[in-house]
Order: structure tokens, then C-alpha cells, then sequence
């Protein structure tokens, strides 16, 4: 029976051309990025030149602006606190978000509204209404949630 994986944006196979780019990382370079030892030394700079790829790509303006996590809940973690925190700065304390989110963004968003005593409000969770067979975000009231603390 044919077996049909649809899970490849959770995890996925290794595409043979990094499997055999890693392999020396994987066996021979694995050190600590972080230690002062040669093999970390010689790890560490094959981070940084991966970071640079990396930024080149992406058209960042800097590599010190990729950063790499260990996935998914912990780059949902960063982005929401880095932000929140960032815009606390400037008086924003409202954040929108829908019921179908991820866990990890739901619990942190949850964890914002109570961290250090801040009040962070967190309005219920967008609508979905069907029509015509498909599914659309109930955009009806999004004006209400809207003010100037978002
Ligand atoms: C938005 C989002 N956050 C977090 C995760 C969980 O990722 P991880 O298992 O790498 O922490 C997923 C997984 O599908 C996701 O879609």
C-alpha cells in the first residue's frame, strides 16, 4: 500500500545533498559552537559561514540578524515576547490572535497577559464562518478589536 506522509512542514526527510553537506558535522567537526577548543573553534565557523549564506539569501541586511532555534515553539516563544516586550516600550499592551493557533503561541500569548503583573489584554479569539463550502476568518467586527494600544 502506497503510504502518503503529510506532515513534511513538522518534520521531513533529509534531502541527500545535506545529509552528505552535514555528514562531517555530524562525525567528525561536532564540537561545542560555543567552547574555545579547536573543534568547537572549527564548528563555530561553519555556523557563521552558514549564517552568512543564509543572510545572503534571505536578503538580510546583516548576519547578525538570523538566528538559529531549536524549532518551532521556541522561535514562537522569542518572536512574541521579543515583541511584546519591544512594544510595551512604546504603550502597546493589545495583541490579536485566533483560536486555531499553534499551542505555543496560544500558551505564550496566555503567559504575556499575566508575566510581571502586566495586563495584557488578549480579546477572544476571531470567529471562522463558512460560506459557499469554505471556511473565511469573521472579519465583520475586526475594527472592534482595534485601538490604539494594538
Ligand atoms: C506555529 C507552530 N509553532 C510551533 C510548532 C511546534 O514546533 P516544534 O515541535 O519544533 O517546537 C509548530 C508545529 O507544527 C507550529 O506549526
Amino acid at each position: 500500500m502506497r503510504y502518503v506522509y503529510a506532515d513534511n512542514s513538522a518534520t521531513t526527510a533529509l534531502s541527500p545533498k545535506v545529509l552528505e553537506k552535514m555528514m562531517p558535522y555530524l562525525t567528525e567537526v561536532y564540537g561545542n559552537p560555543s567552547s574555545i577548543y579547536t573543534i568547537g573553534a572549527k564548528a563555530r565557523a561553519a555556523v557563521e559561514t552558514a549564517r552568512e549564506n543564509i543572510a545572503k539569501n534571505l536578503g538580510a541586511a546583516n548576519p547578525n540578524e538570523i538566528y538559529f532555534t531549536s524549532g518551532g515553539s521556541e522561535s514562537d516563544n522569542w518572536a512574541l515576547k521579543g515583541v511584546c516586550h519591544a512594544l510595551k516600550a512604546k504603550g502597546k499592551k493589545h495583541i490579536i490572535s485566533t483560536a486555531f493557533e499553534h499551542h505555543a503561541v496560544l500558551h505564550t500569548l496566555k503567559r504575556l497577559e499575566t508575566v510581571a503583573g502586566e495586563k495584557w489584554s488578549f480579546p477572544p479569539p476571531l470567529g471562522i464562518k463558512f460560506k459557499e463550502g469554505r471556511e473565511y476568518l469573521c472579519h465583520e467586527d475586526r475594527h472592534a478589536w482595534l485601538y490604539p494600544l494594538t
